[in-house]
């Protein structure tokens, strides 16, 4: 299945995102013959490049960046004599008609049938002018070849600003023509939650609050902010991580069988899943919701950075650099089981991953089943690194009487032999390219995903009784956010140690 001819136009092509993730996941695709015949990149930016320029900073992209290492000159330039550069100012309407001769001229230079494939890889101010403008250029218009609009996150800012958003987008696209990017769908490992659950017959038929005790979802991360202090200081471990990943796979875990693997389908039941989310009402978000930052500290006898003193951050910031909260779906498969999911910058370790709890047995046989911590069978799901799949279960200790201990039956996917995980971008690039936009978001699943958080971040940001709790870079976050889990017994796993 061949995408059809058609140019990449990336505004905001002089940014890190087109050279890191965008050029080089092309690239990619183009090394397993997976681009259409005719193709092109236009490549936009306030910086003056020439094209020679663009593709020279594009080739030192890819020599880092693809993951199929270029060895073969002749290949890497037939790939980079498809990359061209336009110098624009995006914030500029008049210069809107200069790129539709542009786009006019390659078009018929490359033969790529009026079909176009616009990637804002921009500040998000910039997401109300450029579809705007497309549109009053009738770039926009789908009567003569594809238009298609790839929108990075965030999108919008809460609630209000991503309805704005929302509605903005959609007087100049349709919502098929429009591809939320979250780069977490673009994840094997997270696609890998649906085969998981749907093509097991064991797991579906204890999917459910009859057998589960409670589900936790971790996206940690064991680097600060570096240069992004600026960015996150307007955005937060909520906004940045949990109102649009960490819930994704909330969704994931928690969504219905579709009746099909389709974007319709499945988009469906993950917006049925983010519309049954229990709100967390602004009074009780003390009780539901716990924000931390990072301190200064030494991580294996280096003297690592607090928060506060990151370039482009305040002195007395109160931007979360973590963020843990508990959260109920109400719906007939979920009802009282508790979803606890946390992120954290900082944190002792890069891990991704689900871990679903199931319950305990009903009667305790043996004498230390019970007494061993978080007793219960879990499945974890691990998203990155060392991706893979984990089941831990009680087992005999050999020898005199019935000692139970936990072991593991470990899936790597690096054990499957041949294993080739294509980047996110590779992924999600090529399924717009086909017009498939499964695994990017719908915007009523967005706004639903808002509505859920924006109570969080109006008493964070209001209710100055409610704590911003420090901790010590390099440690699991505020201690506090144990609180969360309310029985004994029970903690957050601390994947470091398995
Ligand atoms: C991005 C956030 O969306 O996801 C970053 O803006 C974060 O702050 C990143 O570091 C994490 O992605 P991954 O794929 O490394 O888990």
């Amino acid at each position: 299945n061949q995408p059809k001819n058609h140019i990449l136009v990336i505004f905001g092509a002089s940014g890190d995102l087109t050279y890191r993730k965008l050029v080089p996941a092309v690239f990619d695709l183009y090394n397993q013959n997976l681009l259409p015949e005719k193709f092109a990149i236009l490549g936009l930016g306030r910086t003056d490049l020439s094209d020679v320029d663009f593709r020279a900073k594009m080739k030192s992209g890819i020599q880092q960046f693809a993951l199929n290492k270029p060895d073969d000159e002749n290949k890497l330039n037939d790939y980079l004599e498809k990359l061209h550069y336009f110098s624009f100012d995006t914030k500029d309407p008049d210069e809107y008609c200069l790129l539709k001769g542009k786009l006019r001229e390659l078009d018929e230079a490359c033969g790529t049938d009026n079909n176009f494939i616009y990637y804002m890889a921009t500040p998000p101010n910039m997401y109300e002018i450029i579809p705007e403008q497309l549109a009053k250029q009738a770039l926009s218009d789908e009567s003569a070849g594809f238009k298609r609009l790839i929108v990075e996150k965030p999108f919008g800012y809460d609630l209000k600003t991503a309805q704005k958003l929302n509605k903005e987008l959609l007087k100049y696209f349709n919502e098929e023509q429009i591809y939320r990017i979250d780069h977490y769908l673009g994840k094997e490992t997270v696609q890998n939650l649906l085969v998981t659950r749907f093509s097991n017959g064991i797991f579906e038929p204890l999917w459910n609050r009859n057998y589960i005790h409670h589900v936790e979802i971790t996206g940690a991360e064991n680097i600060g902010v570096g240069n992004r202090g600026g960015y996150y200081e307007g955005s937060g471990a909520l906004r940045d991580m949990i109102q649009n990943h960490l819930l994704l796979l909330v969704g994931l875990v928690a969504m219905e069988p579709p009746t099909l693997i389709d974007s319709t389908n499945i988009r469906n039941e993950i917006a049925k899943v983010f519309h049954s989310l229990r709100p967390i009402k602004e009074e009780e978000v003390a009780k539901y919701a716990i924000r931390g930052q990072y301190t200064a500290s030494h991580i294996k006898g280096e003297a690592v950075k607090g928060y506060r003193e990151e370039q482009g951050v305040a002195d007395d910031s109160r931007t979360e650099t973590f963020a843990a909260i508990k959260l109920f779906i109400d719906n007939w498969r979920w009802a009282g089981v508790p979803f606890y999911i946390r992120s954290g910058k900082m944190l002792p370790t890069r891990v991704t991953e689900i871990v679903i709890h199931f319950k305990s047995t009903p009667h305790h046989l043996f004498a230390n089943d019970a007494s061993i911590c978080n007793n219960y069978n879990q499945l974890v799901i691990r998203i990155q690194p060392d991706e893979g799949v984990l089941l831990k279960f009680g087992m005999k200790v050999p020898g005199a009487g019935f000692k139970v201990q936990n072991v593991n039956m470990d899936f790597h996917y690096s054990d499957l032999s041949d294993t080739y995980l294509p980047s996110a971008y590779e992924r999600l690039l090529l399924d717009c390219m086909l017009g498939d936009s499964t695994l990017y978001h719908r915007g009523d699943a967005v706004e639903a995903a808002w509505k859920f958080v924006d109570p969080i971040l109006k008493a964070w940001k209001n209710d100055k009784n409610i704590p911003v709790h420090g901790y010590p870079a390099g440690t699991w976050g505020p201690e506090v956010s144990d609180e969360l889990i309310e029985e004994n017994d029970i903690t957050w796993r601390y994947p470091c140690k398995n």
